[in-house]
């Protein structure tokens, strides 16, 4: 299902771009393990925080990861194989607006995470650019989504926003 010669290849590393260095240094004091990186990239965040789990599309990111000996399988964020409540945080950084089905994605994060984080570009931002209208009404406007999915938002800078989910009582 969905894209299945998905050829991502940008290669991101600690010390990749500042943008990334902050974003690592955001999202860790906010991660509890068990916990799942969704679209993990190389691994890169992984390698920061131990108890962590890892899937990616690409097939060549999770061969990167798994040469650092981390633990990465091939899979889609729409479709995420882990049972109800399996992660106390599930990480989706940077993924959902490549995602066919930004929605499912974040349903599926949802299921499997007691909490989910994670960073999105604002629509009107240099990175919103792959968005057609219906996907950026639900998901890259953070007022909304901050709405549908019971999450806080916080600006990142002026391409990205950064959210997590509300504990659920
Ligand atoms: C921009 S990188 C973000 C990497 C990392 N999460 C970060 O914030 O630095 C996007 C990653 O998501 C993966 N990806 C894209 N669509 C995906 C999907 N539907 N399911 C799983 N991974 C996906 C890509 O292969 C890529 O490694």
């Amino acid at each position: 299902m969905y894209k299945s010669d998905f050829g991502y290849d940008i290669i991101i590393e600690k010390g990749y771009s500042s943008l990334s260095q902050k974003i690592h240094d955001l999202l860790i004091p906010h991660i509890k393990a068990p916990w799942l990186d969704v679209g993990c990239n190389t691994g890169w965040l992984l390698e920061s925080v131990p108890g962590g789990v890892g899937i990616d599309a690409s097939v060549k990111m999770v061969n990167l990861a798994r040469e650092k000996g981390l633990t990465v399988q091939h899979g889609w964020a729409e479709s995420l194989p882990f049972n109800n409540n399996s992660f106390q945080t599930v990480v989706v950084s940077r993924v959902l607006e490549q995602c066919d089905d930004p929605f499912l994605a974040m349903q599926e994060a949802m299921r499997v995470g007691e909490k989910v984080i994670g960073i999105n570009p604002y629509p009107a931002g240099s990175w919103g650019f792959i968005s057609d209208d219906d996907w950026a009404r639900n998901v890259l406007v953070p007022d909304l989504f901050e709405w549908r999915w019971s999450t806080t938002v916080e600006r990142v800078n002026e391409d990205f926003w950064f959210f997590e989910t509300i504990e659920r009582v």
